[in-house]
């Protein structure tokens, strides 16, 4: 894989916003990440984090506020664009082409950001063999596990060669095994190629040992932000969302 190793990238989100008929779903947000940090959001089910990745991504225009890649604008663009920008995610429901075989998913994914197919298959095969799927590569993307399915869909992502990664509770559905496995997996990742990670997730097992640092909603609100042993510490998370339980 080629590296890009010395070139760092910014995503700035700005006071963003995102209303549903009177719901602050999120309500001012901001944070930054930049290439090599992996950044955990956090927060009680219903708390505003598949909304802030659907804004971020295109896939919903902002109430308000504003997202910046490399300081230029990416908020008011189609998903299609933000895509283009280096923005890739992932789905909390498995989204994959299901009657396509798991390097086609891959390979779909790389043509959509314009990488002609023959360059495409190189893309999706190295891409597989990366992430220990190749030997699901010529089985439908309906067939295989359903971890493996968790894995295609970050593979599908960075086919798109994303300056960042966005993924939304990639470890649902996985056991305990399966998510120490995600765990490397993503940290192979970050040590391998010029990205940031924005992760959701729930399992809290996962989060604080991957997470750089953590940013917590409750409400669409920002209630805290730091290292996940200052977030493990603080009073308003335990008491809005982590309990007794990191
Ligand atoms: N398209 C929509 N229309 C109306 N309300 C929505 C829509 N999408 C989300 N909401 C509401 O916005 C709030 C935030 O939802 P969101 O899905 O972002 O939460 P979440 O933090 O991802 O939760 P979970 O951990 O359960 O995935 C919830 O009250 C939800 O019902
Ligand atoms: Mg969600």
């Amino acid at each position: 894989m080629e590296s890009r190793q010395d070139e760092i990238s910014i995503l700035e989100i700005q006071d963003l916003s995102k209303s549903f008929a009177g719901l602050k779903a999120v309500d001012e947000v901001s944070f930054g990440l930049r290439t090599g940090e992996i950044l955990g959001l956090i927060g009680p089910n219903g708390s505003g984090k598949t909304t802030l990745i659907n804004v971020v991504t295109g896939l919903l225009p902002a109430s308000g506020g504003k997202v910046f890649v490399n300081g230029k604008e990416a908020t008011g663009r189609p998903a299609h664009r933000v895509a283009r920008m280096g923005i890739a995610r992932t789905f909390q429901t498995i989204r994959l082409f299901k009657e396509l075989s798991v390097i086609e998913n891959v390979e779909v994914a790389a043509v959509s950001m314009g990488l002609p197919r023959r360059n495409a298959v190189h893309v999706a095969r190295d891409l597989l063999a990366e992430m220990g799927l190749e030997p699901w590569a010529d089985r439908l993307a309906s067939e295989i596990p359903f971890g493996d399915q968790r894995k295609l869909e970050i593979a599908r992502a960075l086919a798109m060669n994303p300056k960042f990664l966005l993924l939304d509770e990639p470890a649902a559905g996985l056991n305990e095994d399966e998510s120490d496995l995600l765990l490397d997996l993503l940290r192979v990742i970050r040590a391998n190629k010029p990205v940031g990670v924005l992760i959701v997730d729930h399992d809290m097992r996962l989060m604080m040992n991957l997470c750089d640092e953590l940013h917590v909603l409750n409400y669409g609100k920002t209630i805290a932000h730091g290292t996940p042993d200052e977030v493990r510490g603080n009073a308003e998370v335990v008491s809005a969302y982590l309990g007794s339980s990191a």
